[in-house]
């Protein structure tokens, strides 16, 4: 078989290019090992900045300006105070609360819907001739059938335990990474929401988010130990964990329906593109959840290489394409520190000194009380402006 762009992974990276691509005229194959069930309804943030809104505004039929909410701040909680951080006074913008399964379903919909080549239950088992202009992609189907889709060039949107990742990086694991001696502890329950904005608090016993999904469901993590059984507690001892953690607010409880430990990594590939082959979002790097970076920063990726594509593949221009993985680190490396800082402000570390928990409070006040230090994490927050380099 033979087309333009071969994507593996139909996550959201993969599938906004697809559609980005296809708006330009470029053909391609989306393939995912997955089914489309397990996809939609894998857990994810609900966090979109205002440049993924924007984008996703051009995918026909996407509901995150519609159904999703704008939220315009943030509270940070910690010794017992709040602390709102205003989003449009200091930079204009804001995010959009809209659980990211959703969009990724509106993005299955819309492609099935415009003809996509989109296909579920294959597995790509191998990238090969990366350095030629036929690049090929070793694939079995869910029926055990093998076969190969010989393309100008594939993208790995396949997530963190990317296949395509070997073959630009020449390892499975080539990159910079970092491991963190914590996890959260996430939770859906049936409840209106506890607060209006989200809540980031730092207490002594660990940091909690207090989240939304729905006017009816809620989302709330606090920290744990990342060796935690996710049948350790039961729902009232949730419940007490939570509520300890958020001194000031009480939270409305609801039945839990959903459980599950998120573990803290931070990663990036050393290579993210190497001749016909290129890498995006999770296959590319992974980010600690605090701060909600893992999407958007995606979302990021696959806008700059849809440019370089475009350029490589409509005009025959190299320059885009071989300019693409400085452009993408740059944006990835701010997002890194960014989620980093947030983990290391927000969360107690179980070695902390009495020296290394008030320079922590020193810190979170560094922020608070601070117009430059507010106006840094709205920036951050909801994202730096996209740059395009069509
Ligand atoms: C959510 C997750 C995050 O990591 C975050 O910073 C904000 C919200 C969420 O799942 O709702």
């Amino acid at each position: 078989e033979r087309t333009r762009v071969a994507i593996v992974g139909a996550g959201p990276a993969g599938l906004l290019l697809s559609h980005l691509l296809a708006e330009a005229g470029i053909e391609s194959i989306v393939l995912d090992r997955r089914t489309r069930e397990e996809i939609e309804s894998t857990v994810r943030a609900g966090i979109l900045e205002q440049g993924t809104v924007e984008i996703l505004d051009t995918v026909p039929g996407s509901r995150a300006r519609t159904v999703g909410h704008r939220h315009d701040g943030i509270e940070f909680r910690f010794a017992g105070e709040g602390h709102r951080i205003d989003f449009p006074s200091h930079v204009g913008r804001s995010v959009w609360l809209y659980p990211q399964h959703e969009a990724l379903t509106d993005l299955i919909a819309a492609r099935l819907a415009a003809g996509q080549d989109l296909r579920f239950g294959v597995t790509a088992d191998r990238v090969d001739d990366v350095d030629t202009a036929t690049p090929r992609v070793f694939c079995t189907a869910a029926d055990g059938t093998r076969f190969e889709i010989a393309a100008d060039f594939v993208v790995g949107a396949d997530g963190s335990r990317s296949v395509v990742r070997t073959a630009v990086t020449g390892s499975h694991t080539g990159g910079s990474f970092r491991e963190y001696p914590f996890a959260w502890f996430g939770i859906l329950c049936e409840a209106p929401p506890s607060s209006e904005e989200l809540i980031y608090s730092n207490s002594p016993d660990g940091f909690a988010l207090i989240s939304q999904r729905s006017d009816t469901v809620q989302r709330m993590y606090f920290q744990c130990d990342p060796d935690t059984d996710v049948d350790a507690y039961s729902e009232a001892q949730l419940w007490d964990t939570l509520q300890a953690r958020v001194p000031g607010t009480t939270l409305r409880e609801g039945p839990i329906f959903q459980r599950d430990v998120l573990r803290f990594r931070s990663f990036v590939a050393h290579e993210l593109r190497h001749g016909r082959a290129a890498l995006v979002g999770d296959a590319a790097h992974t980010v600690p959840p605090t701060g909600a970076k893992g999407m958007n920063l995606a979302v990021a990726d696959v806008i700059l290489l849809n440019d370089a594509l475009q350029g490589l593949l409509l005009r025959g221009d190299e320059a885009p394409i071989d300019a693409y993985a400085e452009a993408a680190l740059r944006r990835i490396w701010k997002a890194q520190h960014f989620s980093w800082w947030m983990t290391s402000m927000l969360h107690a570390s179980p070695d902390a000194s009495e020296f290394d928990r008030l320079r922590q409070l020193g810190e979170l006040r560094s922020v608070v009380e601070s117009d430059a230090g507010q106006r840094y994490l709205a920036e951050a927050y909801t994202g730096w402006p996209l740059q395009r380099t069509l």
